[in-house]
Formats: structure tokens, C-alpha cells, sequence
């Protein structure tokens, strides 16, 4: 065993290396291949729409930290609930225990989904929302004393999160082969992305509707649920679909019985425009995961929201019927409160009639982005804008994807390019002089490194 370090000996290491040196010392980042990717960059602070690095470089967090990000970073209103609430209560155990941050996000969520969804499980990030989802699904069949539905529809190009079951319905999203062995069945249904200017998008929802009836007419009786990401697979390929879609692809489904599960963990909190993303469309889920938005992007924190007549499935004299689940930090009070915080936020800063405009405005660029020789697709929904680079394939860091983020980080801008998938999804506090940037340094980017 070694001594523990010494706090002079803390001292001397902290001044005589940089914090990127310290970092590759010891750490393991997410989704990295760390003997190729070039050093993290060491940040200081944020603040609204821009990331503040150790030298005092700029960058515009045009991804809004994986997606999190909504108001902006250190927003005044989120950082003192945040402190309120750690002035009261941090945390406490959630079972046998409540508190007001939890039950008010409790009624509020299900008050703004609406319809059937009206219990909430609280869990910490993305993928145990989905995890949460696939168990309720799956037991809730069992309870019922169907035990032959043990099976899940997912979609190719879908991505779930990074948990083992998560992986099972995320498989096509292509990331996790190594792990092929060990992940339940899932049936992969095609899905029917579409973009500005695509004349083929009803044959192609078309084929995919076909082949999902054919699926269900064959194996229907088999499947506990369905999960699908509305209006756009994100990690998948940053994917479009109409609203149409989802709604074909659930009335297919419930034709058999099958469970609807929406993942709305990247979709969520005003990304498509609305404040959840089926609210394009007439369908309610049976089950409905929520993560990253949820917080505004400060503290981890999700939540899985489920219909009365599954929650009621689980309801018994004895505890075999209940749902085996819970985490350490289920319903963390301050994470809770700071989600309150961020819903009211919605209405005082009218957020969706910014996210109009911000679409407007990505509709505008998206016309001269569709003349550039290397944009394919060009695709906008809500704050998101998305194209294919032309003429690229190749995985989630091709080398040209790698080469583009690299140059956009250079200049200013946090823009990471999935494999030949370029977007931008900025936080929703981000000025029309910052997209303007965005825009500017994005087609440079392209003219520099793509031709
Ligand atoms: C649609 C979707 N589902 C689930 C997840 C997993 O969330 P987390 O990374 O918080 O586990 C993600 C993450 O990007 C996502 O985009």
C-alpha cells in the first residue's frame, strides 16, 4: 500500500502540472479511446451558452453538454435552489421517506404529461430510466400472469443508454458488439428518417410500418414492450422522423397489447420545440423516460413516469408483486428541487417562444446549408439542426469526424461530430449573435477540413 499523499506533496503536484496532465494520470473517460483522442480540455467555469477554459479561451457549448443543458450553464435561478435547498436537506434515503421537492416534481410532471402517466420512479441518469422501463414492462406481464411476453421491440439506430438492458434495446445504434453475448433478445423494427426536401419519406414509413406488422403478427404475443426515441434517435445518427411515424408505429403496436415506452431522455424539456417531444404527436406512452433536461443539466437526476393500470399491476398482500428497484440516490432533494426550479423557469422566461425562434433561425441557415456541396440531409427539429456529411461513412469517430471536431474546438466551438453526422443542439438561452458564430465557424469548418 502506498502513503497517502502528503498535502505539501498535493501542493507541489497541483503547481507543477497542468490539469490535463493530471487528468491522463489517472483518469478514464467516457466513450474515449484514449491512446488516439488528443488531451481534455481543462475548463474553469461556464456561464450561459460558453465554456471558460484555463487559459481563458472561450468556447460555445454548442451541444449543450451532451445535450443536458437547457436555460444555460450556471443560470442564477437554478444555482439558488440549488442552495436553498442544500441549506434544508441534501439528501435522505427514498424508501420509507418523502419530501417537497420530490412530490412537487412528482405532480408537475405528471400534470404536464398528462393523460394516464401518473406515477413517477425516480432514478439518476438516462440509462436507469430506461432500465427502470424495460423492468416495469417486463414484470408487469409476469405480475399479470402472461410470462410469455419476455421479449422487446426496439429500432435500428436507436440508443439507449449504456446499462445492460439499456445496451439490449440500444444494440442498433451499433455501439456495444463487444458486449453481443451477453444481451437479451430485442427485435430490431427499421425506422423512417426524413429530412428537408425528402420527397420518399411515406414510402419509406411505409416499408418500415410493413415490416414492424410483420414482426408483430409473427412474435406479437412474445413482446412485453416497445421503446422508441420521438421525433429524433440522437446518439443513433441524430435521426428525424414525422410525428406521423411515432403515431403509425404505436397504433401498430398496441393492435397486439404490446407496452409503449418513449425514451425522451435527449427529446425532453423543449428540445423539439415542445416541452415533451410526443407532444407533436396525438399518442400518449404507457411508460415515459426522462433524464438530462430534467435538471436543466446541473445534477444528475431522471425519472421514469408510468400509466395508473401498470402501477396498479404491482399492487399486492405481499412483496413478490413489487418492483425490485431503487438507487442510493433515488429522488435526491437537491437535484428534485432544482428540476422544480427548472420547470417554472419554462414559463417565466417563455422558453418555447425562444426555441420558435431559434428553430426559425436554424430553418434560415439550414437553406444556405443545403447549397454547400459537403451537406447531405439537412435536417432541423426544434433547437436541433443536423446534416450528413457527403461522401462520408464510416463509425462514431471516423477520422473526418475526429478531424472536425478538432478544428471546431480550435475555434471556439464545442461541435463533436457523430462519426459523418454533423448537429448542433445549443442550450436555449444561446443569442442570436452566438448562432451566428455557430453558423459562420460551421461552414468554415467544413470548407477547411472537408475539401
Ligand atoms: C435517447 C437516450 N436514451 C438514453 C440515454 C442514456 O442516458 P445517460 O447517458 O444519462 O445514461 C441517452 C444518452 O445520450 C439518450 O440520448
Amino acid at each position: 500500500m502506498t502513503d497517502p499523499i502528503d498535502l505539501a506533496q498535493r501542493e507541489t503536484l497541483t503547481q507543477s502540472d497542468d490539469l490535463a496532465q493530471r487528468d491522463k494520470r489517472h483518469i478514464w473517460h467516457p466513450f474515449t479511446q484514449h491512446q488516439t483522442e488528443s488531451d481534455p480540455i481543462a475548463l474553469t467555469h461556464a456561464k450561459g451558452a460558453v465554456l471558460y477554459d484555463t487559459q481563458g479561451n472561450e468556447i460555445l457549448d454548442l451541444i449543450s453538454s451532451w445535450w443536458t443543458v437547457t436555460h444555460g450553464h450556471c443560470h442564477p435561478a437554478i444555482n439558488q435552489a440549488m442552495r436553498e435547498q442544500a441549506e434544508k436537506m441534501s439528501h435522505v434515503m427514498f424508501s420509507g421517506f418523502t419530501h417537497e421537492p420530490a412530490v412537487q416534481l412528482a405532480e408537475a410532471l405528471t400534470t404536464s404529461l398528462g393523460g394516464e402517466l401518473s406515477r413517477v420512479f425516480f432514478s439518476d441518469n438516462g440509462s436507469t430510466s430506461v432500465e427502470v422501463a424495460l423492468k416495469v414492462a417486463y414484470q408487469y406481464w409476469q405480475n399479470k400472469g402472461e410470462g410469455k411476453r419476455r421479449g422487446f421491440i426496439a429500432f435500428d439506430g436507436g440508443y439507449h443508454g449504456d446499462t445492460f438492458g439499456a445496451m439490449a434495446v440500444g444494440k442498433g445504434s451499433g455501439f456495444f458488439s463487444s458486449f453481443d453475448g451477453l444481451l437479451t433478445e430485442v427485435h430490431l423494427a427499421p425506422y423512417a428518417p426524413t429530412w428537408i426536401g425528402d420527397d420518399e419519406v411515406e414510402v419509406r414509413e411505409q416499408e418500415s410500418i410493413d415490416a414492424l406488422s410483420k414482426l408483430i403478427a409473427e412474435r406479437g404475443d412474445e413482446i412485453a414492450g416497445l421503446i422508441i426515441e420521438p421525433l429524433f434517435q440522437g446518439a443513433g445518427g441524430m435521426r428525424f422522423c414525422r410525428p406521423s411515424f411515432i403515431e403509425k408505429v404505436v397504433t401498430t403496436a398496441r393492435q397486439a397489447g404490446i407496452l409503449i415506452i418513449f425514451d425522451e431522455i435527449a427529446a425532453g424539456f423543449g428540445r423539439t420545440g415542445k416541452l415533451f417531444a410526443h407532444h407533436h404527436t396525438e399518442i400518449r406512452p404507457d411508460i415515459i423516460c426522462l433524464s438530462k433536461g430534467l435538471t436543466a443539466g446541473t445534477l444528475p437526476l431522471s425519472v421514469t413516469v408510468i400509466a395508473t393500470h401498470i402501477y396498479d399491476n404491482f399492487l399486492g398482500e405481499d412483496f413478490s408483486k413489487a418492483l425490485a428497484h431503487g438507487h442510493s440516490f433515488t429522488g435526491n432533494p437537491l437535484a428534485c428541487a432544482i428540476a422544480n426550479r427548472s420547470l417554472s423557469l419554462f414559463e417565466e422566461e417563455a422558453t418555447l417562444s425562444r426555441l420558435q425562434e431559434i428553430e426559425h433561425k436554424h430553418r434560415q441557415f439550414a437553406e444556405r446549408l443545403g447549397s454547400h456541396e459537403k451537406a447531405e440531409r439537412v435536417r432541423v427539429c426544434g433547437s436541433l439542426l443536423a446534416f450528413d456529411l457527403a461522401g462520408e461513412t464510416g463509425d462514431y469517430k471516423s477520422e473526418a469526424s475526429l478531424k472536425l471536431r478538432d478544428y471546431y474546438i480550435s475555434h471556439g466551438l464545442n461541435i463533436r461530430p457523430l462519426g459523418p453526422v454533423v448537429y448542433l443542439m445549443p442550450p436555449y438561452c444561446i443569442t442570436d449573435a452566438q448562432l451566428d458564430t455557430a453558423y459562420e465557424g460551421l461552414i468554415k469548418g467544413l470548407d477547411v477540413i472537408c475539401n
